[in-house]
């Protein structure tokens, strides 16, 4: 396969300013042109710390159809790219942490976080279905949100589907994800792209500081794009995507083959 230009646009949502958000989508995308991929952080359209279910109900899309669809719809069409971007999603009385992705073609596909960080639990339900997998400008992508890292089935679902790219949406607060995702990447053997928000916000009582250093990480362990921890940043790397369709650790070891799954019944 050819080489693929994937990547993160890391930049600081403002919180309940959806077209102002929007607008810097948009502006990032266009910086950003040339790019097959390309990943922007969790709730990047609403910004993070929203106060309630009520304050959700404002800024939450349907997965298809919206503002957030319509503008990644016409940029993905613009700029022949594939974008994923963090939402709040509403469907009738519900709402998600949600990812979408939109193809060039239109195409449009979605992820509910299933792994709720902290007063998420307060503010969305937890998804109701397993990451896919999806044809993409650049390859396979699977998508996976945030905290969804630290519970590695998730990325390793995402693998054994045949997924070459793991996209990461993500509000990172912790200090350990982006060394972690060195992790994700070489176990599954798939690039990762985090794509990781700046700046801080304090709304109900806490201050929550985002951690930038949004990241592109190859399949052996490479990270080939990296942003500083504060600023605004576009990172785009040039990747073969089949080099994740190789699995062999060593001559004797096949990640996946050698997975000794009768022995795991008590992970489930
Ligand atoms: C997180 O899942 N936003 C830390």
């Amino acid at each position: 396969m050819s080489k693929k230009k994937i990547g993160f646009a890391q930049f600081e949502p403002k919180v309940g300013e959806v077209l102002v958000n929007l607008s810097a989508v948009r502006r990032l995308a266009a910086e950003a042109k040339g790019a097959d991929l390309l990943v922007f952080p969790e709730l990047a359209t609403s910004g993070y710390e929203l106060m309630d279910p009520d304050e959700v109900r404002v800024f939450a899309e349907p997965k298809q159809g919206g503002a957030t669809h319509e503008t990644l719809l016409d940029l993905a069409k613009a700029n022949n790219c594939s974008y994923v971007i963090g939402y709040p999603e509403v469907e009738g009385d519900k709402f998600y942490n949600s990812s979408m992705l939109v193809n060039p073609d239109g195409s449009t596909y979605n992820y509910r976080k299933i792994h709720l960080f902290s007063r998420e639990k307060e503010l969305f339900n937890s998804g109701d279905a397993p990451p896919a997998v999806y044809e993409t400008k650049a390859g396979r992508v699977g998508m996976m949100i945030c905290f969804d890292w630290i519970f590695p089935e998730t990325a390793r679902m995402i693998a054994l589907q045949g997924a070459q790219i793991l996209a990461h949406p993500s509000n990172l607060v912790l200090q350990w994800c982006q060394r972690s995702m060195f992790a994700r990447s070489v176990e599954n053997r798939l690039f990762t792209i985090t794509s990781n928000r700046i700046g801080s916000e304090e709304r109900v009582g806490r201050r929550l500081t985002f951690t930038g250093a949004s990241q592109v990480v190859t399949p052996v362990g490479e990270t080939v794009s990296k942003a500083p921890e504060t600023e605004e940043f576009i990172g785009l790397a040039d990747i073969d995507p089949s080099d994740a369709d190789n699995k062999d650790v060593t001559e004797y070891n096949h990640l996946f083959e050698d997975r000794m799954t009768g022995l795991y019944g008590s992970l489930v």
